[in-house]
This record gives structure tokens, sequence and C-alpha cells, in this order.
């Protein structure tokens, strides 16, 4: 059973922005996927950058479209893209192989912050996204 099981109920009415999403989700399942098969630190090394680096790229995608269609909500949005990407940063020095209660940690808030999101706060750039014919 994977952590985060995808649910057509996730889906912001965007094919890109979903797809997105489901490689974020695919990536939390395999830290968590990995945790239970003996993580090793060279993993979560990896893991971080991947998912900075990702994060970073799905963030500026739907940055760019709330700017161009004149989004209402953008600043609020924004500053939770970022807020993210901040609280990643304190994670890099906790996670380790040796401390399993921080990987448990940080999977678990990786999970909850892309739902809660995604749920609702991505939600709310859906009708307009679908307006414009964003694919
Ligand atoms: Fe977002
Ligand atoms: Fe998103």
């Amino acid at each position: 059973m994977s952590f985060i099981t995808w649910k057509d109920s996730f889906s912001v009415g965007v094919p890109s922005i979903d797809d997105q999403h489901r490689k974020l989700v695919e990536m939390i399942n395999n830290l968590y996927d990995e945790f239970y098969k003996g993580i090793t630190d060279e993993f979560l090394g990896n893991l971080i950058k991947e998912l900075e680096k990702y994060t970073v790229y799905h963030f500026s995608y739907e940055e760019k479209f709330m700017k161009l269609y004149s989004y209402n909500g953008f600043k609020e949005h924004k500053g939770e893209h970022d807020q993210f990407i901040e609280q990643i940063q304190g994670f890099k020095t906790t996670v380790s192989k040796d401390n399993k209660t921080a990987v448990i940690d940080f999977a678990t808030f990786l999970k909850n912050w892309l739902l809660k999101h995604i749920m609702g706060t991505d939600k709310k750039y859906s009708k307009l996204f679908s307006e414009k014919e964003l694919y």
C-alpha cells in the first residue's frame, strides 16, 4: 500500500499540473518505501535535492500562469510556495539514516503539506485556469 494513493479528487482540472502533482506524490512515496527497505544518507541527500529542484520547477510553472492570467490570490499562493522551500531547508540538517524520527517527520510533513496545498490552495485557480483552457 502506498503512503499516498492518488485519487481523482486531487485533480485541479489542468492535465499538465496534475502530472506534476503525480510526480511529487511519486517522490514522496519513494521516500516512504525506501525508509522501510533501509534508507541510506545518499538516497536522502539525492531525494531532497531532486524534490527541491522539482518543486521549484512546479511552483514557477503555477506562478507563471497565475501572473499571466492576473490571478487574484497570487501573493498568498506564492507565499505558501516560498514557505515550503524554506521548511525543506530545515529538514536538511535533521534528516539522516540514523534519525528515523526525523525521516518520518519529513515524510509526514511532505504528505500533509502537499495534500493540503493541492486541495485548499491549488484548487482555487482551477476555475480560472480551465476557463483559459490551460492544458
Ligand atoms: Fe501551488
Ligand atoms: Fe501545485
